[in-house]
């Protein structure tokens, strides 16, 4: 029996596929590569002594996902493939909604045809909104502000209305918190295309002479020292998160979102500060008006991950912030050579 990890040769699928690889599981990659690489491919070998397949396949590809499932006994999906940039999905919302929500329901379709139905899916806290008050539980209203949040929102709605509809399914929706860090060997990490829009990318190519400085987005917040807080959580023990969460599978009835978020809270400063002291590096700041869209604290109650997943965020904020730097200073084009 196989697992099909879409995205997975993502920033968060590639960690995922590690961990998973360690406990022998058989893996098939299904990504259209259009925001990574196959060098990642052979960073996992690297890593894992271990191979996976590969499939070159777009998830709004009914014909392409519908051949994988025939040519192979697949047992769970771990749906990561997504646009995942807020900013363009201003500009391009209908690239969005077609591969975020049309791309998702093809899925669907195709694990629905092959009587597949246990699903881990890569939601998000920006489901929150911007009216909760932190910490953020599940039990909370959600809303979005954005085409991009719209997505992760409607994809949700999309797996509640499906698991009410056959009580066959069992679905965890993973609300991640802010992903950072790196595997510690230095080999797979975060590389966005182009500029960067979230803070550590950015500080992190800041630190290796990459971008000349970072601007923070306001400092007259109602916080520690001014500047946004966030629940910033190491990729490993979100990997990890999705390691529990396909072994409880049996266990949710239903669609169950669930936060993925350490609970603790930590101001662009903080970040800074940290980075700076860790990498030895200046990392030069200028304070400019608040991010449209910005909220000032966001962190999590992740009780329903300890409880119902028995899953804990372990790594600190100095191993995430080492991991990073290791990443970033090893590879300072990203997986171009
Ligand atoms: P990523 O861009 O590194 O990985 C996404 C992968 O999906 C990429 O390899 C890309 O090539 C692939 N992909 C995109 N569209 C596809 C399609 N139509 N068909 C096949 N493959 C496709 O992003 P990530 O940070 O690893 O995020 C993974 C998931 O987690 C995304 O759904 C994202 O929205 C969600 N998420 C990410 C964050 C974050 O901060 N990184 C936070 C919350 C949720
Ligand atoms: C952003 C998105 C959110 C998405 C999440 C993960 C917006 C409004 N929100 O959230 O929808 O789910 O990324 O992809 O884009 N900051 C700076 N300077 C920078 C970059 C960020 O000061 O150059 C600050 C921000 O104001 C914020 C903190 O750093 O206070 C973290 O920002 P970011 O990494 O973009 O994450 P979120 O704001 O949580």
């Amino acid at each position: 029996m196989s697992l099909l990890i879409t995205g997975g040769t993502g920033y968060i699928g590639s960690h995922t596929v590690v961990e998973l690889l360690k406990l022998d599981q058989d893996i098939i990659i299904a990504d259209n590569l259009s925001n990574s690489s196959t060098v990642v491919l052979d960073r996992i070998k690297e890593i894992t002594d271990k191979s996976v397949t590969f499939i070159k396949a777009d998830i709004c590809d009914f014909a392409s996902l519908d051949a994988i499932f025939e040519q192979n006994d697949i047992e769970a999906v771990i749906h990561f493939a997504g646009l995942k940039a807020v900013g363009e999905s201003n500009q391009i919302p209908l690239n969005y909604y077609q591969n975020n929500v049309a791309g998702s329901v093809t899925l669907f379709q195709v694990m629905a045809k092959h009587n597949v139905k246990k699903l881990v899916f890569s939601s998000s806290a920006t489901v929150y909104g911007e009216n909760n008050v932190s910490p953020l539980d599940e039990s909370m209203p959600t809303s979005a502000i954005n085409p991009y949040g719209q997505t992760k929102l409607m994809v949700e709605n999309i797996l509640f209305d499906l698991a009410k509809s056959d009580s066959e399914w069992s679905i965890a929706c993973l609300r991640y918190f802010n992903p950072i860090g790196a595997h510690d060997s230095g080999l797979i990490g975060e590389h966005p295309n182009g500029i960067p829009n979230n803070l550590l990318p950015y500080v992190a190519q800041v630190a290796v002479g990459r971008l000349a400085q970072l601007q923070v987005f306001g400092d007259d917040y109602d916080t520690v020292d001014g500047t946004g807080v966030r629940d910033y959580i190491h990729v490993v023990d979100l990997a990890l998160g999705h390691v529990k969460a396909l072994q409880k599978l049996d266990d949710i009835e239903g669609c169950q979102p669930i936060n993925i978020g350490t609970g603790n809270g930590t101001s662009v400063l903080e970040i800074v500060n940290t980075f700076k002291d860790i990498s030895g590096k200046d990392i030069p700041y200028t304070i400019v008006p608040r991010r449209a869209g910005d909220i000032a604290t966001v962190y999590a109650d992740a009780s329903v991950a300890n409880n119902l997943l028995d899953w804990k965020a372990t790594r600190d904020l100095t191993e995430m912030i080492t991991d990073t730097w290791r990443w970033q200073s090893k590879n300072p084009n990203g997986f171009e050579s």
